[in-house]
């Protein structure tokens, strides 16, 4: 019996996540697994009930699971809360909480898709990225930090922002074996990106990705700029296949690559800590509020995301292939949400796209 918290959060949360969790179901199932999903409340929602919006609660539940599953967190409403209670603030908490350095994001490109994306097809086709993105630290952790006001020449207070970029060498080391390992189990190439012509942190970061890469003979690493890596990441997807970076870069790197795939409503993630401990898994989208309770978005990221729950939480890589496929088929059919609808496909619910893939599980 595994135990699977289900994190909806705010926004479209709630209706995708019911998609990703009969998807589990039907994984249990089919493979004979027994899961207990046990739901808890976070971001927005959280924060109208317990005025924060990370309870202690969900924190237990979370560390007392196997895997989390989260949807999104985020609504308008919650635009003026002070930064510290803000729906966000619950992603970044639960992160780090949990402990989990290791943010997977894989990048495909469907070929029933390849019209959808706003890139030329002889670009994209048969783009296979996996972005490993450090989540624990950089920029989004880093002290000092706060906004303040110092007193200039003349006498006069003038406010500051600041955040601090940094990273140790320990928090490096263990992205980096994540990265290479991931990159050995693929195609072997590992770009790690970077801005270590302007940054000390990022001159760190190479050297110590340098290091590290002498434990990986079979891995061939190169470096790059991060700027110029989100020039090529357009311009030639194909020659990527992992790419390891810092969580800020990461995080834009990431939105820009999932319109490589057409849509950001395509796109899982994986977030790891060490072997063996809880790992959260999550669509990279965020909580779309204008979409919310319409059953329209699409819960396919989601889907995906309990795929790589399956491969690597439950090492069922059987799972993650009959998830996989299932999407793929019924995006061969003709079904689209919203976001990846064109004339003349067949348009479905969130619902509706949700029970598909799982009659296709089902075969
Ligand atoms: C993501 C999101 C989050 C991040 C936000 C919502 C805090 O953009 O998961 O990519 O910046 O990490
Ligand atoms: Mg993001």
């Amino acid at each position: 019996m595994y135990k699977i918290a289900v994190l909806a959060g705010d926004g479209i949360g709630p209706e995708i996540v019911t998609q990703g969790v009969k998807v589990l179901k039907a994984a249990g199932e089919i493979f004979d697994i027994k899961f207990d999903f046990q739901e808890a409340l976070i971001g927005g929602c959280a924060y109208d009930k317990y005025s924060k919006p990370l309870p202690d609660e969900t924190i237990k539940i979370a560390h007392d699971s196997n895997a989390v599953l989260l949807g999104a967190v985020g609504d308008w409403k919650y635009d003026t809360l002070p930064p510290e209670v803000r729906p966000e603030r619950a992603l970044l908490g639960i992160r780090k909480e949990l402990n989990l350095f290791a943010n997977l994001r894989p990048v495909v490109i469907f070929d029933e898709l390849i019209s959808s994306s706003a890139l030329k097809p002889e670009i994209i086709k048969g783009t296979d990225i996996v972005i490993v993105r450090e989540l624990t630290g950089d920029v989004y952790f880093g002290t000092p930090k706060g906004i303040e006001v110092r007193v200039d020449e003349n006498g006069n207070g003038v406010r500051y922002g600041y955040n601090n970029m940094i990273y140790s060498e320990k928090e490096i080391e263990r992205i980096a074996h994540v990265a290479f390992k991931t990159a050995s189990s693929r195609n072997k190439k590992l770009c790690s990106v970077d801005k270590a012509n302007v940054l000390d942190v990022s001159r760190l970061w190479r050297e110590i990705m340098t290091d590290i890469s002498k434990q990986y003979p079979d891995v061939t690493l190169t470096h790059m700029y991060v700027d110029n890596a989100a020039m090529q990441l357009i311009s030639n997807p194909l020659q990527f296949d992992t790419v390891v970076t810092g969580n800020i870069f990461g995080d834009i790197l990431s939105d820009e690559a999932s319109m490589i795939s057409g849509s950001l409503g395509l796109l899982p993630s994986a977030s790891l800590s060490y072997d063996g401990a809880v790992a959260l898994y999550e669509p990279i989208h965020g909580s779309a509020p204008d979409l919310k309770g319409l059953n329209v978005a699409n819960p396919i990221a989601t889907i995906l995301s309990a795929a790589m729950m399956m491969k690597y939480t439950f090492n069922n890589n059987e799972a993650y292939d009959l998830i996989f496929n299932a999407v793929k088929s019924v995006l061969r059919e003709g079904y689209r949400t919203k976001d990846i609808y064109k004339d003349g496909d067949k348009p479905v619910s969130t619902v509706q796209m949700g029970e598909l893939i799982v009659n296709k599980m089902k075969g």
